[in-house]
């Protein structure tokens, strides 16, 4: 048996997703992961993570960049693309968290994302991807884009019929939300480039631009792409209607928190996603797709790989069921493996394949790059209350 290569790795960022990227570093397999440290702006929060994990916290970005063959880009994406540029220079491979990047404002005091131009959103935020797609074409490294339901089981699963089956895909329908980010930056757009439309919309929108891709490779050679996008999109807890009983989160600045987008593919089928803030119960992430042979319904979250009725909440007080669930008493699906279902080790162990052997990557920059531009074409069309909009598709 071939030597494992070694592949060392550097995390910018050190907040929730540098967390569950070190603890999918450490079930990779086929390679030999060494995480070497960590890097983010706020010095005692990387000096606390790098301690708890036993990792060097590096003083500057520069340092960690030269250290390792890979960089984890984990932090706020108001930093992806800074970050990421900076890796490819270095001729290293970088794995971008969603989104890729975005518009996060002119810079001043009294920018607004309700009232911004959602154009001039649209063309910054394509500027940022033409200034990836020019670092990676120019650099040795590659980007490596971690949407983890491109990697989830159940979507790795209908990748196969797609492709066994020659299935044409005529409707997707797909969703993701819960009752509200736990990342107080999420509240407003200047931080996250927008509002669940992007923060939670990203999800099930790649996986369904994904397996409409595998669908056109499958059949034809080419992917098929997005064409043109019709959206509207909401802010449901700051109506002065809203009555607020404390079970969703509802101090959001200047963003959305339910949208609705209706994607037109070049081949004229359809996807319409679904992203909210505004559902108790848990997470509810899913997406069903309509084929011309077949019907799939792959569920991220909840799973019934396991149902449970507990009848005293403080039972559980020290078991972990499901992420999000508002109480643990009475019928609930406790994850086994809630990282599993959701594709994150799957991710790592194929991202870290592609940097130590060149296996060919699922989840790449023009697939990312596809996501950012319908998703700021959909703040377009939502301007102007779910007008037609044409996608610009970027190589
Ligand atoms: N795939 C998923 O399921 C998932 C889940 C949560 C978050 N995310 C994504 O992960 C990214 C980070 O989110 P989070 O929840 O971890 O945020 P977080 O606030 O918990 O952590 C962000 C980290 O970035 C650091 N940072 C900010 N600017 C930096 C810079 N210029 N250089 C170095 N470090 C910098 C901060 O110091 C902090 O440590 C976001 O893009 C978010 O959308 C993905």
């Amino acid at each position: 048996m071939a030597k494992r290569k070694d592949v060392r790795s550097g995390i910018a960022g050190a907040g929730f997703s540098a967390s569950f990227h070190f603890e999918a570093i450490k079930k990779v397999y086929g390679t030999n992961p060494e995480v070497v440290g960590v890097f983010a702006i706020d010095a005692d929060q990387t000096a606390d993570f790098a301690a708890q994990r036993d990792i060097k916290a590096f003083d500057t970005l520069d340092e960690m960049i030269d250290s390792v063959d890979v960089v984890h880009v984990c932090t706020t994406a108001t930093a992806h693309e800074e970050v990421a540029i900076a890796a490819l220079e270095k001729d290293k491979f970088v794995i971008v968290e969603k989104p890729l990047t975005g518009y996060f404002g002119d810079g001043s005091d009294d920018f607004n994302g309700d009232t911004c131009c959602k154009q001039t959103a649209l063309d910054e935020a394509i500027a940022s991807v033409k200034r990836m797609l020019a670092a990676e074409h120019a650099s040795k490294g590659q980007i490596l884009y971690a949407e983890n339901w491109v990697y989830a089981p159940s979507i790795q699963k209908e990748r196969e019929i797609i492709e066994k089956t020659g299935a044409q895909i005529l409707w997707i329908h797909g969703e993701e939300a819960h009752s509200g980010s736990h990342a107080k930056t999420y509240a407003q757009w200047k931080y996250s480039g927008g509002g669940v439309m992007i923060g939670k919309g990203c999800h099930p929108l790649t996986a369904a631009l994904y397996l409409k891709r595998v669908e056109g490779i499958a059949r034809n050679g080419r992917p098929i792409r997005p064409a043109s996008i019709s959206a509207r999109t909401h802010a449901i807890t700051r109506m002065d209607s809203f009555r607020d009983e404390g079970h969703i989160r509802s101090d959001y600045y200047d963003i959305d928190d339910f949208s609705m987008m209706h994607v037109v593919f070049e081949d004229g089928t359809i996807a319409d996603i679904f992203a909210s803030d505004i559902i108790v119960g848990g997470i509810h992430n899913w997406i069903e797709v309509a084929a011309n042979n077949h019907r799939s319904i792959c569920n991220i979250n909840p799973n019934t790989a396991m149902s449970t009725y507990n009848c005293l909440e403080s039972n559980f007080d020290d078991i972990y069921v499901v992420e999000k669930i508002g109480t643990k008493a009475g019928w609930s699906d406790p994850s086994p493996d809630e990282d599993w279902f959701t594709g994150y080790p799957q991710e790592i162990e194929a991202f870290y394949r592609t940097v130590a052997y060149g296996d060919p990557v699922e989840s790449n920059i023009t697939l990312a790059a596809d996501c950012i531009t319908t998703i700021y074409s959909a703040y377009v069309s939502a301007e102007q209350k779910g007008t037609e909009v044409s996608i610009t598709t970027l190589d």
